[in-house]
């Protein structure tokens, strides 16, 4: 079913391209995108590697495309080697920025204390954070999926006001569908999303009906229309199809 309250929210299809395509890549694949999703009654977004940003931002002046980074450190500046601020997206151009991946929480270190202060950084620096939330197959097969990306959701905005709240972009990736073509049931994944915007509603009152929030994990060019046709999922974060033009063409054109 269709709502009033869905219509309000713009849909958003944004590929994350993780750690690939190097900047002779991207610049192949970005004109293949260009032209492929010009007409997207979507709103569409590529989130790509800090050595693709200049390359992205460029090549995507005056198209439909927006432009993503892959993570974002939380000081302003200073002696944090190897890491990236807020400033230094927003000065290039880029708009959205992903926070708090599985991948990053698993392989990096990253926790809910760290995802809760990048989220705060992009915000304040002026970018859009797309926070990952997402529970682990252990987790799913308890029965706890819910408490845990309802918590994990509360600790991301812990400190983020009502005005920031707007520009957040929540995406719910069980963990156990990204990159194994195990995608969620459309009905799954909507119903843990509808906990997900409860969760912001406890916190934020019924701003939360504006608050876009994404599906993650396998997302193809088969499954987007089902899944896109639920009552509460605004998108997709798209990994592995996001990097075939074609694929990721017919994503963004789920409703055709
Ligand atoms: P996938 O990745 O589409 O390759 O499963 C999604 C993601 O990790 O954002």
């Amino acid at each position: 079913v269709i709502t009033m309250d869905k219509q309000n929210r713009k849909a958003i299809i944004a590929g994350n391209w993780k750690m690939n395509k190097t900047a002779t890549e991207a610049k192949a694949l970005i004109s293949e995108l260009i032209p492929a999703v010009k007409d997207a009654g979507c709103e569409v977004v590529i989130c790509v590697p800090f050595t693709d940003l200049v390359t992205a931002v460029e090549m995507t002046k005056g198209t439909n495309i927006h432009v993503g980074a892959e993570n974002v450190h939380f000081e302003k500046s200073g002696a944090f080697t190897g890491e990236i601020s807020a400033d230094m997206l927003t000065d290039l151009g880029v708009e959205y920025v992903v926070i708090g991946h599985s991948e990053r929480r698993q392989y990096f270190a990253e926790t809910n204390e760290t995802v809760n202060k990048r989220t705060k950084a992009a915000l304040a620096g002026g970018l859009k954070p797309i926070i990952c939330v997402g529970e682990k197959l252990s987790e799913k097969q308890m029965g706890i999926t819910e408490e845990i990306v309802c918590l994990q959701t509360k600790a991301a905005l812990h400190g983020v006001s009502r005005t920031q709240l707007d520009e957040v972009v929540i995406a719910y990736e069980p963990i156990w569908a990204i990159g194994t073509g195990m995608t969620a049931t459309p009905e799954d994944a909507n119903q843990t999303i509808r906990a997900i915007r409860n969760a912001i509603r406890d916190v934020y009152g019924d701003v939360a009906q504006n608050i876009r929030i994404l599906y993650g994990g396998s997302m193809n060019d088969k499954n987007a229309r089902d899944l896109m046709a639920q009552s509460d999922i605004d998108g997709g974060l798209i990994g592995g199809a996001s990097l075939v033009a074609e694929k990721f063409e017919k994503i963004v054109n789920y409703n055709r």
